[in-house]
């Protein structure tokens, strides 16, 4: 699938020193947003705490830069220790830049990562009010199941293959060169 993404924006993974960054763009989501991410309102203190947390042990962050500022991301995480097969993914795009193909583009990133990774089994909870997520979660050719309140997509993997393998080395390979290029221009500013 193409990606069809706003100018100047980068997708990259997200490294462990860069925690603070995530939190910021989980802090600037809108109230609409914040309870679609984590299925109910949530307060400043648990979302920070979410932040630095989630860059535990076997989780990745894929993170959307504009113009240098972290607007987007998605994590996955495997589910549970016994069922190493499985994982979880969730999505977050803040508001004035949702609706501009970025999503797909994490959740594509995110279906290579999971594939990679010996995932069979990516699932992905929202809202059953949450519309755009469902859309996006079909584009993908999730499977749909309509809880009371919630919805589950689940999608499946393929096998990793030596192709696959190297689409998500390419791409690493693009994100670590602009994060260079970016952090020599911030200190050239400076
Ligand atoms: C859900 C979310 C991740 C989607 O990201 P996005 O960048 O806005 O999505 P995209 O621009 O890639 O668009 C996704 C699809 O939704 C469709 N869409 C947009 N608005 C829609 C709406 N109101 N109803 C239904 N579909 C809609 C788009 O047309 C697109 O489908 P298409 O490519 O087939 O046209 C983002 O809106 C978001 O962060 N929302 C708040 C947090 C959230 O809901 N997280 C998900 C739970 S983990």
């Amino acid at each position: 699938m193409q990606e069809v993404l706003p100018e100047n924006a980068v997708i990259r993974k997200l490294w462990i020193g860069e925690t603070g960054r995530y939190r910021g763009h989980l802090l600037r989501l809108d109230q609409e947003s914040r309870r679609s991410r984590f299925g109910g309102a949530v307060s400043d203190e648990t979302i920070a705490k979410h932040g630095h947390d989630c860059f535990g042990l076997d989780a990745i962050v894929h993170g959307c830069f504009i113009d240098g500022v972290l607007r987007a991301g998605a994590e996955l995480r495997p589910l549970a220790v016994r069922r190493a097969q499985r994982a979880e993914a969730a999505l977050s795009v803040e508001r004035p830049w949702q609706g501009h193909g970025i999503g797909s583009a994490l959740l594509q990133r995110t279906l290579l990562a999971a594939r990679n990774r010996g995932y069979r089994l990516l699932h992905m909870a929202c809202l059953v009010d949450n519309k755009r997520m469902q859309q996006l979660a079909r584009k993908f050719d999730a499977e749909l199941s309509f809880g009371f309140g919630s919805v589950v997509g689940k999608f499946s993997a393929s096998r990793p293959t030596p192709l696959s393998l190297l689409r998500e080395l390419l791409t690493d390979g693009h994100g670590v060169a602009t994060a260079m290029l970016e952090l020599q221009s911030r200190l050239l500013r400076a």
